[in-house]
């Protein structure tokens, strides 16, 4: 009798183990970790550049250490919007909508670990929206508002887990370890400029910079390097004249890009970084017809590489015409735009996409409606003004950001507030009136 029980009792508590270790094993039940690269396989997004130790003969990893020798670089950088992608008060704005992805956004805007309060150890239950993290403790907070510092593109770790830079020269003489990996740093570009991927309906990831460039047929193959235009070389020492290195063919780091810089006071940078906007706009003509005037304009992306617009969806050009007559009244703006239109909810998808291909040139036109008051006895002298804006943030995005900015990280939340005061949100790229008689 005794026996038989505990048989049983061995058997059951058996079977309950099984039932534990089983129920742990499947993929449904709660708190089963994944990590993170079997749920993105291959997506460098998905991860961060790991801890770093400082670099050899530098004594650290951030941009300002570099700048102590590499003065114009370091200048050069901190003007552009690479050093500006974690403080960016859209970014910041955006973050503050927890959607779960805050992680994969982080990865591209500040990509090592060393720049991040928290190392992620794996996805619950493989959901992107539930990161288990622990506290990183080789964390620098000054680190992280450097944004894409040089470590990002510079940097990585050797098989003895020292830091080393990665170069592109070979023939210099630095007091820090170098190995020349040319491909490796100037297609480092794509890593974040080029993804399309969907985390869920409403999450979509849409940069394809990188596949315009690979497809366009107006530049030879050998020149599609992102670097050839957006860092254009320039003859100077790596490093401060103090150090008396040669005059070398080096590259400017300002990495322009469509001409809207993230606060007012890079605006005056804007001339030297090597910015010019690609669009090409001619007047065409105009008539008189139904009661409107038809306006026809030549529009031309000169930029051999890749779309204008490229990148975020949310950038395009606007073109506005107005009509004044006899320097007294004026019709309505009528504006045109070039670029994408997407539907946000329930499901990402784009609507209509109108951007110029590289070199693509085209003719387009802009209806004014006829004023009522205007006849033909008060209006001899008329003048056509068009001018035409890069835009970064539309009003209307503008307007959600500035009504949810108490979301917004105590740091960033005055700023967002009084938006319009702090953040272009366009520039103006051209604007030329054409007098006429009727
Ligand atoms: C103590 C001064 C010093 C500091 C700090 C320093 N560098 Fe250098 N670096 C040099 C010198 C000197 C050269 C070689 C210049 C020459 O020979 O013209 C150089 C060369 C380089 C090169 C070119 C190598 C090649 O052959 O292509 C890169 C890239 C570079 N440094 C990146 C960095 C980065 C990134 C940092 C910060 C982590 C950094 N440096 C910090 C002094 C410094
Ligand atoms: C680690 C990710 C990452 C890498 C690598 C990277 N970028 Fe960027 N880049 C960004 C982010 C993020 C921004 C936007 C920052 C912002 O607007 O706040 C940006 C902005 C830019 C802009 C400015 C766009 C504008 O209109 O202001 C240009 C141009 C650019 N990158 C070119 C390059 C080039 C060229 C390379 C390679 C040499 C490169 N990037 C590598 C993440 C990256
Ligand atoms: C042949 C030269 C050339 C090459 C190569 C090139 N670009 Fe550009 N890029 C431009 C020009 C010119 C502009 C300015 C467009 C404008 O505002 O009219 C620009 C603008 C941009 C912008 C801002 C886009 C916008 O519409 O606001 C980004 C981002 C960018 N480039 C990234 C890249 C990346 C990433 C690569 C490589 C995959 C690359 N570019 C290759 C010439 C080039
Ligand atoms: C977005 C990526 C990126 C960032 C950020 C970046 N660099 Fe570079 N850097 C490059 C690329 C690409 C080249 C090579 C360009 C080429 O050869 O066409 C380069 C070249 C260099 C060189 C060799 C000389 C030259 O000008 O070609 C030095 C030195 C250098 N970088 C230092 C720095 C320092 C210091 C910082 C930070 C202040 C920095 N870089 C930030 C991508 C980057
Ligand atoms: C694959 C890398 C990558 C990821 C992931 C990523 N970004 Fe970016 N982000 C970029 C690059 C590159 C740019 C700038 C160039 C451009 O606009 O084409 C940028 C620009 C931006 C900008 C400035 C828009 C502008 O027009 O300049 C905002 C805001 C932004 N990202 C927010 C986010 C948010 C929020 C997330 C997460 C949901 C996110 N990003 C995830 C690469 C990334």
């Amino acid at each position: 009798m005794k026996r038989s029980i505990l048989i049983t009792t061995i058997l059951f508590m058996a079977c309950f183990a099984f039932l534990v270790v089983y129920s742990c094993k499947d993929k449904s039940s709660v708190n089963s970790l994944v990590a993170v690269d079997e749920v993105f396989p291959g997506k460098v997004w998905a991860g961060v550049i790991p801890n770093l130790k400082p670099v050899k003969g530098v004594g650290g990893i951030t941009a300002k250490d570099c700048g102590k020798c590499h003065d114009e670089i370091y200048k050069e950088w901190k003007t552009s919007s690479h050093s500006q992608a974690y403080v960016d008060l859209q970014f910041q704005a955006e973050l503050s909508k927890n959607t779960g992805a805050e992680w994969i956004c982080l990865n591209c805007h500040i990509p090592m670990q060393n720049q991040r309060e928290e190392i992620i150890v794996g996805l619950i239950n493989g959901d992107f929206k539930y990161p288990k993290t622990v506290a990183n403790e080789k964390f620098d907070p000054e680190f992280k508002q450097e944004g894409v510092s040089c470590a990002s593109c510079h940097l990585a770790q050797d098989e003895d887990g020292e830091t080393y830079v990665i170069g592109v020269n070979g023939n210099t003489n630095p007091p820090h370890p170098v190995r020349i990996e040319r491909e490796r740093l100037k297609n480092r570009c794509l890593d974040c400029h080029n993804e399309v991927y969907e985390l869920d309906p409403t999450l979509v990831c849409n940069f394809q910079t990188g596949d315009e460039m690979a497809a366009s047929k107006h530049i030879p193959e050998d020149g599609k390097h992102c670097s050839n235009c957006h860092m254009p070389t320039i003859q100077r020492s790596l490093v401060k004249k103090s150090m008396n290195k040669p005059i070398r063919s080096a590259h400017r780091h300002t990495f322009w890009g469509g001409g809207v810089p993230k606060n007012y006071e890079l605006y005056k940078y804007l001339k030297t970084s090597g910015y010019k906007s690609s669009l090409h706009l001619e007047f065409a003509g105009i008539k008189e017809l139904d009661g409107r005037w038809e306006i026809t304009l030549n529009v031309e992306n000169t930029n051999p590489a890749h779309m204008l617009t490229s990148g975020d969806p949310e950038r395009h050009i606007r073109i506005d015409a107005v009509l004044h007559f006899q320097n007294e009244k004026s019709s309505d703006i009528v504006s045109y735009k070039i670029g994408q239109n997407w539907e946000w909810w329930p499901k990402a998808k784009q609507i209509s996409d109108n951007r110029l291909y590289p070199k693509e040139r085209r003719k387009i036109q802009i209806f004014i409606p006829m004023p009522d008051e205007f006849t033909k006895e008060s209006a001899d002298t008329l003048s056509l003004e068009i001018s035409a804006h890069h835009v970064r943030l539309t009003e209307e995005n503008a307007k959600s950001m500035i009504e949810n900015a108490d979301k917004v990280l105590p740091e960033f939340r005055e700023k967002v507030r009084n938006l319009k005061e702090h953040y272009p949100y366009a520039t103006e790229i051209f604007r030329k009136e054409y007098p006429f008689a009727r």
